[in-house]
């Protein structure tokens, strides 16, 4: 599926572009191989949402893609793709983005290593944005690490409590949400209030991703994912639906004598097929629709769009680039006209989570 059909906003694809310009020059080194290894999942694509929710986060306030927009939304796709390379030596993982991962293909120290230059770069770029942003970014990158390793602790553990399941991917995933929703309200000017609204938003955007990613894991083939189907798992990474399926009476006592080991494939199947006949799957999008509902409420509580800010970023003024017959404040933020295009980007991030999780829905039947 294509999130990009339920994302539309008005020159989120030429900001886009330009992001993508950035972000292929971004991960080139002196060294020829720390180049390859670090272009490998800028090139196999992905869907660049972190960077599209930070553009529209910008927007949502009333302020079109200057260059600090673009920097921040580099700077948080390069801290996406650093920890998908960790986590994919985490996961021993052998595919992603539909193309055979780093650490299979080059083995994991290289693979670990191109993950932390990508870090490095990252908070390079966020530097130029200002302390705040850098200070953000550092904080989210150790929460990634807290939210990895929180899950290890309830490997192939059938008692993972939903607490410690909801706790690690506010860490591992939300934060990066919300990260690149602050940092697009920050680098637009925008006031505290916005700031924290969609700083809500994005967290809660992003608990739902990732209980929509979780269900898709079982619900999904490999082709549809670009990554091994059932994946979660085989690693031991038992999730929203699973933990659901082990909570209930019929499907429970089954499952709970299958996992908690490693699986082979015609186990994982018939995990997998107890889950998918109980209502674990359900109350799973159930729970994402509830994030859902957070994230709308927390940019319906967002005060009206902010005039543009006057002030520059870190004190020094970056040049946005002019979208024709905008006007460009000092902080290099076109401002998109008092926002005028202000109520309809956030009604469209607004219900972004309910249309994937709707589309799910169908999806299942
Ligand atoms: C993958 O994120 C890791 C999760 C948080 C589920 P995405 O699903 O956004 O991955 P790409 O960027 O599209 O590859
Ligand atoms: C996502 O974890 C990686 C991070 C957010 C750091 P997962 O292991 O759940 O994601 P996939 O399934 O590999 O994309
Ligand atoms: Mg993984
Ligand atoms: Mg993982």
């Amino acid at each position: 599926m294509n999130v990009w059909e339920l994302l539309y906003l008005p020159g989120l694809d030429e900001s886009l572009a330009r992001v993508e310009a950035e972000l292929r020059r971004a991960v080139l080194s002196p060294d020829p191989l720390l180049s390859e290894v670090a272009s490998h999942l800028v090139d196999a694509g992905g869907k660049r949402l972190r960077p599209a929710l930070l553009v529209a986060a910008a927007a949502a306030t009333g302020a079109v893609a200057g260059e600090p927009v673009v920097k921040g939304a580099v700077a948080v796709e390069l801290v996406h793709m650093g920890s998908l390379y960790h986590d994919d030596v985490i996961d021993e993982a052998s595919s992603r983005r539909g193309v055979q991962s780093a650490n299979a293909r080059w083995g994991n120290l290289v693979a670990i290593l191109a993950g932390d230059f990508l870090l490095a770069r990252a908070s390079e770029i966020a530097a130029e944005l200002g302390t705040e942003v850098v200070s953000v970014l550092a904080r989210t990158i150790g929460r990634l690490c807290q939210g990895e390793l929180t899950q290890l602790r309830y490997a192939f553990s059938t008692s993972r409590p939903e607490t410690a399941y909801l706790d690690a991917i506010s860490r591992k995933t939300a934060s990066l949400m919300a990260a690149s929703t602050r940092i697009g309200a920050l680098v637009a000017g925008a006031s505290p209030g916005e700031v924290e609204a969609l700083d809500d938003f994005g967290h809660a955007f992003g608990m739902a991703f990732q209980i929509w990613d979780d269900i898709r894991d079982l619900v999904c083939t490999e082709e549809e994912l670009g990554k091994p189907a059932g994946h979660d798992m085989l690693e031991g990474t038992y999730t929203l639906p699973v933990i659901r399926a082990l909570a209930d009476l019929d499907s429970g006592p089954e499952l709970a004598g299958l996992l908690g080991r490693p699986l082979d494939g015609p186990e994982v199947e018939k995990a997998r097929a107890i889950i998918l006949a109980s209502d674990a799957v359900s109350g799973a999008i159930s729970e994402g629709r509830r994030w859902a509902d957070r994230a709308a409420a927390a940019l319906a509580s967002m005060p009206a769009p902010s005039s543009p800010a006057s002030t520059s970023i870190a004190g020094t003024p970056i040049a946005g680039t002019p979208i024709a017959g905008t006007p460009i404040a000092s902080n290099g933020i076109a401002s998109n006209g008092a926002g005028r295009a202000v109520p309809a980007v956030r009604e469209t991030l607004a219900g972004l989570a309910h249309r994937l999780l709707d589309d799910l829905a169908v999806r299942v039947g």
